[in-house]
């Protein structure tokens, strides 16, 4: 029998998921995904027909790897197609973690850096969540006193998070012929501790497939090994593409990550 949530307290909602209270445990809540695809902090819109369940595919097979492998995340299980259990929130911080192994996107705009140059170890910016505001970046130097001098050790948890989970899945991808090139992660407070929430799905990074069998990833670099025009991700999205090609390449983020069961 599906979950009925007709009778359910809706507790939030955002751009692409609905969160519900889960009375049978006050400590978890349900997350439902939806067909929306939004850009440009909303400004862009569309209904997707199947999106919401091939990120909810993404979605599982992504947190269940993290889970494995000891990331501290809000992901519990998903109990039916577009439903998820995770852990409640206790406090959420409303912050997008951002990490990059190759520039590209906006970086490209504010940076003296060429697209395809590799960070090694990949950089982490922080930007504060505000649609309106356009999600604007801090300051490095606002970063580094805060944990220095204020002994805020959460952004120094967040720092050390997000450069271990693109890590992670950036080997994981590597399997695939997939270079993770960045991604944009959401963290919260479970139980005093900073646990990675929210979603990961085709909307959250950017994945360019390799250029070759083997490609020399460790270049200053790396676009003339990787393919951005064979992009799988939401950059598609952002540039105008029509909605059938942009639900066949989040439905090939969801067959690569249906690989990761085994890593
Ligand atoms: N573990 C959690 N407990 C409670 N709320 C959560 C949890 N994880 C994510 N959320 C919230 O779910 C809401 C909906 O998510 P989403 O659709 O991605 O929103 P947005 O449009 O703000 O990106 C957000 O407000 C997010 O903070
Ligand atoms: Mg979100």
């Amino acid at each position: 029998m599906p979950i009925d949530f007709s009778g359910m307290k809706k507790i939030n909602e955002g751009k692409t998921k609905v969160i519900y209270e889960n009375s049978a445990n006050t400590k978890t809540v349900f997350m439902v995904f939806k067909d929306d695809i939004t850009a440009g902090d909303g400004v862009k819109h569309d209904v997707m027909q199947g999106k919401a369940l091939i990120d909810w595919r993404t979605n599982k097979n992504i947190f269940e790897y993290l889970n494995r492998h000891g990331v501290r995340t809000h992901y519990v299980e998903s109990p039916e197609e577009k439903v998820t259990i995770v852990k409640k929130l206790d406090h959420k911080i409303n912050l997008e973690v951002v990490a990059r192994r190759v520039a590209a996107g906006s970086i490209l705009k504010w940076s003296k850096v060429a697209e395809g140059d590799r960070f090694d170890p990949p950089v982490v910016q922080f930007h504060y969540k505000d649609d309106p505001l356009h999600d604007p970046m801090l300051d490095d130097s606002y970063i580094d006193f805060m944990i220095r001098e204020k002994k805020s050790s959460e952004y120094a948890d967040m720092r050390n998070m997000n450069v271990a989970v693109f890590e992670l899945l950036e080997a994981a991808f590597a399997k695939f012929g997939v270079q993770l090139v960045d991604f944009k992660l959401e963290y919260g407070l479970i139980d005093g501790k900073v646990t990675l929430i929210d979603e990961i799905t085709g909307g959250s990074f950017r994945l360019w497939p390799y250029a070759k069998e083997k490609p020399d990833l460790n270049k200053k670099n790396v676009i003339g090994e990787l393919n951005p025009s064979g992009r799988l991700d939401k950059d598609t999205y952002r540039m105008g593409e029509d909605l059938k090609a942009v639900g066949d390449k989040f439905a090939q983020i969801a067959v690569i990550t249906d690989g990761f069961k085994d890593i």
